[in-house]
Parts: structure tokens; C-alpha cells; sequence
């Protein structure tokens, strides 16, 4: 009946089946083409005999949503060209909701945002036992914006609508059946049949799909009292749960509030406003930007997996500290047998308790059974002997941040692995080609650098020395995957991409330290503007032990920007013998209250050695510039220098590795939202602050093009050929 490059029709015994397969991808998108595809499908069908329609998906899965790629795009383009974008799926899903016989969407794995608004304008939707369907538009900073909010409210209902929408829930299939989201959930294998047997009985008389679409058309018979309050304590509990920065959730609140008492057509014009208001937002361009930077980051690493000659079958750490520990852990999590290796019972025992205490938690919060954490630790051997290396496919060395000692271990451990091995430190600062010539295979060995705490980041760095091989690097990400990480191939550098660009943030906090601004008021602006603590608390956090360390072995790599002639503020403070939270004081006080929760108040012993003046008080945009300009500028320095492969990459790195914030979309994707050029401004007013505040070439360069990072062919291309 039609055939499109994406949409065919065909047509059996009086039923058509409209197969949707969008070519070139893995899954099926609503793109321009799509759209229009499908306009002309409708003129198709508005004209035909049948008795239903049936739509599925030509791949293995049913459809994704929207075209993200195309986003960027439309966001840019104004309030009367993203109305443009949407109208013709909005008139497409009322003509579908509106053709003269029944119609069935039959979901197989997955319908997301515009699938799913699809499959409500549908009278019936089937789908199959393990699919997950679900509104994610707030995780990109949008609300649905073909229906959505308008169909999902009269189908299911305010409650259903509030928290699958507000809070981008992706439902299994049987909790969306339990919502009346879907109407018969079934094996894979029985989808079509069912479908069939709807539209069998609708065609018949036996199910009446004229009251479904009465339903959607009218607006809701609610008691204007009991939603009144309904919608205020869900306006609360959103606004607490997604942030000031995250405007859209509440948004998609006040669409819905307004679609439940207007009829169909009406309310789809409140939820376009509200579409278009949040579509233009930063935070929307941010994170749409992001989820393209994720895919870029995935796509690599699934690159360097498909190479890996061997697939990790067994890990082995050696050193059970904190960080051993964590490492374990996850892989026991993750359910892959590994080997803690330590010299002595009392590293084990540590390493264990880290284990069991981060397993104690997901128990206590319900993600994992008693019996599964007992599994999981089963799967940990503790070992203070080497036999268990000579199984291991992959070991990380996790030992003190101390070259001399890390040599002699690696040297120690390389002699007891089998030859096909790899072998990996987990060191956060060394470079790996040094480590590597205590070595006979340095091409077998690499960096892989997890991040405290283990389960809770999800970035791992792999680093590539001199004379890392490419199948060594092709390993370790297939074991950073299997260890359920983000992996970023990095090339080798003191402190390689995250540390060496953290610790140049650090010395822009040091610099407003020398100042005398208070940490307080440094560490209150950066969480206003969106990072998760400030970098004091930061500081507090990684353990000034450990911090000072780093610091040090930066300011020895990177001496004119890094170095300094008067001790750190990080240094003084550990001097003093404070070692941060672990230790109960750094920057900060660390105290329980009354009911046992941690409480953090400034610590009066480090105001008073930091010689902080209470009158040094920048405001929130300059306190933000100085720490983040030497941030940038390190991060444009890691991709000149080829450590890192693409914008991407760098951005997502800073987001996974730091807790960079999400809603501004990376670091670089940041200064192109402010322009290039702008932010080139900006920085030379902060030129007598010394080399950290030097614009780096590149950005120069971007800003005399007029061009941005995620512009420019130049630097969203790979850079190294390496990676
Ligand atoms: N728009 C454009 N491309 C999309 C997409 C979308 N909505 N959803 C997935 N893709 C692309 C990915 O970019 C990737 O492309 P690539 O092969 O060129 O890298 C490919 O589809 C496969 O996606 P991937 O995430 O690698 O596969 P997966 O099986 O792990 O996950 C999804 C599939 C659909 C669950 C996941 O991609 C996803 O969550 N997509 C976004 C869904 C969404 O938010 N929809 C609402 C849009 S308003």
C-alpha cells in the first residue's frame, strides 16, 4: 500500500500492517523523514478499506523517540521553527488517533518518548514481557511534545502521568500494564497474534475503541480539590528532586496540570508552549548535546571492545586497600571472579570490609537480596600468595602512590602471570611509560584508573604508555565494560585527563585562597552553579594526604602553572596534621549530630592558618571564572596535546570522572554556550593572575574563526590517531 525509505505498508486480509524500520540504525527514530513519512502514510490509510491496523517494528526493538541528532538544531532556531518541527507528528498522532477503524501498536523491547506517544495514539497497545516503556523527555531537558503529556494523563490517569513523565521513569512491562498503560503483555513470539485478535473483536463489536478515543479526547473529570492538592505536593517533591538547574520536569507538571482540564486539542497547544519554552533553555541544548557526547564515548569503547583478543574472564587486584577493595567489589558485583591480593591480612581484611560494606548498602537499600550479596562475595578470593595470579586475565596493581614501591610490585607481579596477561596500575598521577620499564612486556601493560568510590563513579581512564600495545588497550576497556565502567582511551601524561585538569582547577582555588577569599564562599558559589560540593569540600573529600601528594607530583610535571613558591593551602593544611574528612578535619570540620547524620562546618584552625579575610568577597560569576578558566584552559591543553581524542570525549570525561554538571552540557560545550570568542574576553581580564589564566592556542584560534568546539571540524574530529 506504501513504501517509504522508512515506513512500509502492507496490507492482509483487511488488516494493515504498517512496519516502521529506520535505515542506517540500530533502533528505530522519529527523524524529519520519518515524520513525513508518515504524513503520507495517513493520506494512504484515511482512504482505505480495512478493519485495523497493526503497527510494528521491522528491528528489535520498537521505536526511540525522537531524533536527538536533530535537536541541536531546532533548539537554536526560535520558538516558530521549533512549532515547526513539532506540528506535523502532533497532526500526525491526532490523524492516527482519528482513522475510521481500530489501531494496535505492538512494542517490542522498547517505545520511548515519541514511540510511546505513538503507541498512545493508538487505541490498544500490546508489548512484549521485557519491554520498558516510558516519557524520558526530562532527562533531556524537554517535555513530550507530540502528546504526550495530553494522552498518558487520560489514559492512566494524574498520578501515572506526574511520575512517569516528571521523573522520565522508564516502566517494565508489567508495571505498565498494572497502569493501564498497555493492554496485554506477552511473549515476543505472540505479539502479532494478539494485536490480530484486538482488532479481530473491535472489527466484530466485541471491544468498543470509539469510548477509548472519547476518553482521550475530553479532559479529565477530576475534583478540582483533591488535584489541587495532589498537584501541589507533587510540584514540591519535584522542585526538591530535580534541581533549580533542571527546569523541565516542573514544566511537564504545569502541562499536565493544564491538560487535564482542557479537551484534547486544547491542551495539546499548552503542551507545545510549554515545549517550546523549555526547548530553548540552556539546560535542553545542554543535555541533549550530552546525550550525543555519551553515544560518542560508548561507540569508541565498543570499538576498542570488538578488537580485544581475549574477553576477562578473571581480575586480580593486588593491593586490597579502599581502592582495591572497591575494585573487587565491583567485580563481584558484576559477577566476574577475581583475585585480592595483598601481603598482609590486615590490606585483605580492609579490602574485604570495603567490599561487604558498599555490598551492606545496596542491600539496606533494597537493590540487591541478602542471598546475591552472599553470592557476590564468593566470588572474591583473598590471597596473600601469588598462585591466583597465574589465572588472572587482567590484573590492576591498586598498591601506595609511590613509584618505587608500584615498580617493584608490578616487576614482582609481571614474573608471576601467565604470558598472554595484562597488566594495569590503578595509580591516579604516575605516568605509565615510566612504570613501564620496570617491566619485560611493557606492551602488556597499561593504565586503568578507576575513581573513589569505585561503585559510585562511572568512569575508568585507560591509559596508553609509549609502549602500550593496541590490544592491551582493546583489554582494558572490554574490562572496564565488563566492569560495568564508562572507559576513556587517554594518552600518558602526569595525572592523565581527569587529575591533570582537576588539579589545575585546585590551583585556581589555591590562587583565590592567596587572596584571602574565604573556601566557605568558594565552595557555596560552585555548588550554586551546579557542581555537587565545592572544591575545599573536595579537597576534604580525596583526603589531604593524598591530595598534597598529587599536587606535588603535578606541580613537578607542570611547574609554570602548577608550581608555586609558598607552601599550598592543601599543604599547610595537611602540615598541620589534618588529613581531611577521613581524619575529621580539614577545610571543614567533620561531626555527627544528635541523629547521627554527618554534619560539616568550617574548620576555625584552617581559617585562621589560611589567613582568610572575611572581607574578600567575589561574587559568584568572578569566584566561577577563576576556577574555571584554568580548568578549560588545562582541558584544551590535554586535546592539543593529543591526550585526549575528541571534544567529546574531554567533555563526558569531566562529567563521569568529576561530577562536572550535567546541565551545562561538559566543560567545553559550557564555553560554547557563552561563545568562544566571549569567553576568550573574559579570560584576559584575568591575566595578571599568571599562566593559569593564559589563553591557550587553540582557543584563540577557535575564537579568531569565530568557531566553537562543537563547531569546528578541527577539534570534534579524533585529534590522535592513537585513540
Ligand atoms: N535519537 C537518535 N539516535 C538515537 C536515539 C534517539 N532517540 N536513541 C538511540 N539512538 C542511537 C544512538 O545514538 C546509537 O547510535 P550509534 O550506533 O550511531 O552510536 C544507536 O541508536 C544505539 O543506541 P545505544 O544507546 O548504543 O543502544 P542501546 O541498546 O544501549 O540503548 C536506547 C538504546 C534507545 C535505550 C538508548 O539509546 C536511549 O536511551 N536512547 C534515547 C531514548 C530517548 O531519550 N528517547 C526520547 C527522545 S525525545
Amino acid at each position: 500500500m506504501y513504501q517509504g525509505d522508512i515506513f512500509t505498508l502492507t496490507r492482509k486480509a483487511g488488516i494493515a500492517e504498517l512496519e516502521i524500520n529506520t535505515p542506517d540504525s540500530p533502533v528505530n527514530v522519529f527523524s524529519r523523514k520519518a515524520i513525513a513519512e508518515l504524513s503520507q502514510v495517513l493520506d494512504v490509510l484515511e482512504h482505505a478499506e480495512l478493519s485495523g491496523l497493526m503497527i510494528v517494528s521491522g528491528k528489535d526493538s520498537f521505536l526511540a523517540g525522537a531524533d536527538i541528532k536533530e535537536f541541536t538544531d531546532v533548539f537554536s532556531s526560535g520558538g516558530e521553527a521549533i512549532a515547526a518541527h513539532l506540528t506535523p507528528n502532533i497532526q500526525n498522532f491526532q490523524r492516527l488517533q482519528s482513522l475510521p477503524f481500530a489501531t494496535v501498536a505492538v512494542i517490542n523491547k522498547l517505545a520511548l518518548g515519541g514511540g510511546l506517544e505513538m503507541a498512545l495514539a493508538c487505541d490498544y497497545r500490546v508489548a512484549d514481557t521485557g519491554a520498558r516503556i516510558g516519557l524520558p523527555e526530562t532527562r533531556l531537558g524537554i517535555i513530550p511534545g507530540w502528546g504526550g503529556t495530553v494522552r498518558l494523563l487520560r489514559i492512566a490517569g494524574l498520578d501515572t502521568a506526574l511520575e512517569w513523565i516528571a521523573t522520565a521513569k522508564e516502566a517494565s512491562a508489567a508495571d505498565a500494564l498494572k497502569a493501564h498503560v498497555l493492554d496485554a503483555v506477552v511473549a515476543q513470539d505472540e505479539l502479532r497474534g494478539c494485536a490480530a485478535e484486538l482488532l479481530r473483536r473491535c472489527a466484530q463489536g466485541e471491544m468498543d475503541y470509539e469510548l477509548r478515543r472519547q476518553q482521550k479526547n475530553q479532559p479529565l473529570a477530576l475534583n478540582p480539590i483533591e488535584s489541587g492538592l495532589a498537584f501541589e505536593s507533587a510540584k514540591a517533591f519535584i522542585a526538591q528532586k530535580a534541581g533549580r538547574h533542571y527546569p523541565a520536569p516542573l514544566a511537564a507538571l504545569e502541562a499536565i496540570r493544564e491538560a487535564a482540564t482542557k479537551s484534547a486539542l486544547e491542551a495539546a497547544e499548552s503542551e507545545l508552549a510549554y515545549f517550546i519554552q523549555v526547548a530553548q533553555t540552556d539546560t535542553a541544548k545542554a543535555l541533549s548535546g550530552l546525550f550525543i557526547a555519551d553515544q560518542a564515548l560508548s561507540k569508541k569503547a565498543r570499538q576498542w571492545q570488538a578488537k580485544a583478543s581475549v574477553k576477562t574472564a578473571k581480575l586480580a587486584v593486588v593491593g586490597a586497600g579502599i581502592m582495591g577493595g572497591g575494585i573487587a567489589c565491583q567485580s563481584a558485583l558484576k559477577g566476574l571472579p577475581v583475585a585480592l591480593k595483598d601481603i598482609n591480612q590486615k590490606g585483605i581484611d580492609l579490602g574485604l570490609q570495603e567490599a561487604a560494606s558498599v555490598l551492606g548498602r545496596r542491600v539496606e537499600k533494597g537493590k540487591m537480596s541478602v542471598a546475591a550479596l552472599a553470592e557476590a562475595l564468593t566470588r572474591i578470593q583473598p590471597t596473600l600468595n601469588d598462585q591466583p595470579l597465574a589465572t588472572a586475565d587482567v590484573v590492576v596493581e591498586a598498591v601506595v602512590e609511590n613509584i618505587a614501591v608500584k615498580k617493584t610490585v608490578l616487576a614482582d607481579v609481571e614474573a608471576q602471570l601467565p604470558a598472554t596477561a595484562v597488566l594495569s596500575s590503578n595509580t591516579s598521577t604516575i605516568s605509565i611509560t615510566e612504570l613501564a620499564t620496570a617491566l619485560t612486556r611493557p606492551e602488556q601493560f597499561c593504565g586503568l584508573h578507576f575513581f573513589n568510590p569505585v561503585h559510585a563513579m562511572p568512569l575508568v581512564e585507560v591509559i596508553r604508555g609509549a609502549k602500550t600495545s593496541d590490544d592491551t588497550v582493546a583489554r582494558a576497556v572490554e574490562c572496564a565494560g565488563a566492569l560495568g565502567k564508562k572507559a576513556v582511551v587517554v594518552n600518558d601524561c602526569a595525572g592523565f585527563l581527569v587529575n591533570r585538569v582537576l588539579f589545575a582547577y585546585f590551583a585556581g582555588f589555591a590562587a583565590l585562597l592567596d587572596d584571602g577569599v574565604d573556601f566557605t564562599h568558594i565552595d557555596a558559589a560552585m555548588v550554586r552553579w551546579g557542581w555537587p560540593m565545592g572544591p575545599a569540600h573536595l579537597l576534604d573529600v580525596v583526603g589531604l594526604d593524598t591530595a598534597e601528594h598529587a599536587e606535588a607530583t603535578m606541580a613537578n610535571a607542570f611547574p609554570e602553572r602548577m608550581g608555586r613558591t609558598n607552601p599550598s593551602p592543601t599543604t599547610i593544611l595537611y602540615q598541620a596534621g589534618l588529613l581531611g574528612q577521613k581524619g575529621g578535619k580539614g577545610f571543614y570540620c567533620y561531626e555527627k549530630d544528635k541523629r547521627g547524620r554527618p554534619q560539616k562546618t568550617p574548620n576555625p584552625d584552617a581559617v585562621q592558618m589560611l589567613n582568610i579575610q572575611s572581607t574578600a568577597k567575589p561574587d559568584d560569576e568572578t569566584i566561577v571564572l577563576r576556577m574555571m578558566a584554568p580548568l578549560v584552559n588545562e582541558l584544551c591543553r590535554t586535546l592539543q596535546e593529543g591526550i585526549v581524542g575528541s571534544v567529546a570525549e574531554a567533555d563526558m570525561a569531566m562529567i563521569y570522572g568529576l561530577g562536572f554538571p550535567a546541565h551545562r552540557g561538559g566543560v567545553l560545550r559550557w564555553v560554547d554556550s557563552i561563545g568562544v570568542r566571549q569567553f576568550c574576553e573574559q579570560l584576559n581580564t584575568l591575566r595578571q593572575y599568571g599562566p593559569l589564566y593564559q589563553t591557550e592556542p587553540m582557543m584563540s584560534e577557535l575564537a579568531e574563526q569565530g568557531a566553537s568546539f562543537y563547531g569546528s571540524a578541527a577539534t570534534s574530529a579524533t585529534l590522535n590517531p592513537s585513540h
